[in-house]
C-alpha cells in the first residue's frame, strides 16, 4: 500500500471505530438514563367520591393532554411511531386486560402524575409530569377518582421503545424525563383556589410551557422533532400577536383554533385546550397580561 492508501484505510478504521464506540456509548447513557430507578416518597392525597369530583376529573384529562396520549376512553394510543423517535404507545389506564393491575393504588397514581415515575422506580418515558407536579392535592384527587371510574377495556399495553434519534438526545442530556427534571423532595402541591385572576391562570399555564417555554416566550419546541413550527410567542412583545388580542379575541382562538384575522391556528397547538372552561380561560388571559414582553424564543 502506498502512503495515501495506509492513510486512507487507517483513516477509515479509526472513523469506524469511533463510530461504533459513540453507538455503545449511546446505548449505555440511554439505557442507564431509561432503567435509572428513583425511590420516590409519595405525599398522599385524599381521593373525593361524587359525580361533582368525577366530573372535575374529567375535565382535567380532556383538558390537559391525558386523552391525547392515552386515548379518548383512555385505553391507550400510538403517540409517536417513526424510525427515528422510535414507537411509544401512552399505556392503557383502564382496569380491563393491558390496563392497570387491580391492586394499583392512589399513591401509584400520584407516583406516576406528581413525579413521573412508575410502581417500580422507573422514569416515565414522554409522559409530561412536569406540567403536573404542582396540580393541587384538590385536582389530583379529582383526577383520580374519574380514572378510577372509567369503564374497563380489554387492550393490550403498547410498546414504549425509543428509536436511535430519542437515544441520542436521552444520552447527550438533550431529551430529559420528567423523573430527571423534577425535584422529588421538593414538591409543592399549588394551593391556588378557581378564580378569573392571574394566579390562578399561571397554574392553568403550566399545560402550556411544555411547548411555549417556561415563560411563554415561544419558539422551537424543546421536545419536538425539527418539523414542527415553532410555538407562538404568548408575552405581549411585538414580535408577537397577543399585544394585539382582547380577551375574547384570546378566547375565540383557543375555541376555534382560529385567530381573529380568520387565518387557522397550526393543529400541533392541542385543539383540547378549546375545553377549558371560561374561568380557566379568562384566568389565563389575565396572566398573560401580566407576562414581561420577551422576543420570541428568548427564555
Ligand atoms: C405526551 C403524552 C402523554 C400525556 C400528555 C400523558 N401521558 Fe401518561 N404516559 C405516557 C406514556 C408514554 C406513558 C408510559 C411511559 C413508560 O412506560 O415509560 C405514560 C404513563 C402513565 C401512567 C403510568 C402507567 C403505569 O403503568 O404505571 C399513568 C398513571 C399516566 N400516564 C396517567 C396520565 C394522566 C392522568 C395524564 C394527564 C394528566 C397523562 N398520563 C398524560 C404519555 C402521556
Ligand atoms: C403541544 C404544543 C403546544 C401546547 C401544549 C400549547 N401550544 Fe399554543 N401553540 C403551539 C404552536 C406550535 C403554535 C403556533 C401555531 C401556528 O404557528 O399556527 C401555538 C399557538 C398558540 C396561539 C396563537 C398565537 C398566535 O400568535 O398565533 C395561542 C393563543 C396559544 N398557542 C395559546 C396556548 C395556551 C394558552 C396554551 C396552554 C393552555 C398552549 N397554547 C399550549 C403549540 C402548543
Amino acid at each position: 500500500m502506498n502512503r495515501t492508501a495506509k492513510i486512507f484505510v487507517y483513516g477509515f478504521a479509526l472513523l469506524v471505530a469511533a463510530s461504533l464506540a459513540f453507538g455503545a456509548w449511546i446505548q449505555w447513557q440511554s439505557h442507564r438514563r431509561l432503567k435509572r430507578v428513583y425511590a420516590i416518597t409519595v405525599a398522599p392525597v385524599p381521593v373525593p367520591v361524587g359525580a361533582e369530583a368525577v366530573a372535575r376529573g374529567k375535565h382535567l384529562a380532556m383538558t390537559r393532554g391525558c386523552v391525547d396520549c392515552h386515548g379518548a376512553n383512555l385505553a391507550g394510543l400510538t403517540v409517536i411511531d417513526d424510525g427515528a423517535m422510535g414507537r411509544i404507545d401512552g399505556p392503557n389506564l383502564t382496569r380491563g386486560a393491558g390496563g392497570l393491575p387491580a391492586d394499583y393504588s392512589d399513591d401509584d397514581y400520584i407516583r406516576a402524575i406528581r413525579h413521573g415515575v412508575n410502581r417500580e422506580g422507573r422514569g416515565l418515558f414522554l409522559m409530561p409530569s412536569t406540567d403536573y407536579a404542582t396540580l393541587s392535592d384538590a385536582d389530583m384527587g379529582a383526577l383520580i377518582a374519574y380514572l378510577r371510574s372509567v369503564p374497563a377495556v380489554d387492550k393490550p399495553r403498547g410498546p414504549v421503545a425509543p428509536g436511535p434519534v430519542a437515544k441520542a438526545l436521552l444520552a447527550t442530556g438533550r431529551l430529559r424525563l420528567a423523573a430527571q427534571e423534577i425535584e422529588h423532595a421538593r414538591i409543592k402541591p399549588s394551593q391556588v383556589a378557581p378564580a378569573a385572576n392571574a394566579e390562578y391562570g399561571r397554574y392553568v399555564a403550566a399545560s402550556c410551557t411544555g411547548c411555549h417555554g417556561p415563560n411563554l416566550s415561544g419558539g422551537k419546541i424543546a421536545a419536538g422533532p425539527p418539523t414542527l413550527p415553532p410555538a407562538a410567542n404568548l408575552t405581549p412583545h411585538p414580535d408577537g400577536r397577543l399585544a394585539q388580542w382582547t380577551e375574547a379575541d384570546f378566547v375565540r382562538a383557543l375555541r376555534t383554533q382560529r385567530r381573529p384575522d380568520g387565518s387557522e391556528i397550526s393543529p400541533v397547538m392541542p385543539k383540547a385546550f378549546g375545553g377549558l372552561d371560561d374561568l380557566e380561560l379568562k384566568a389565563l388571559w389575565a396572566y398573560l397580561r401580566t407576562l414581561p414582553p420577551k422576543p420570541l424564543g428568548k427564555r
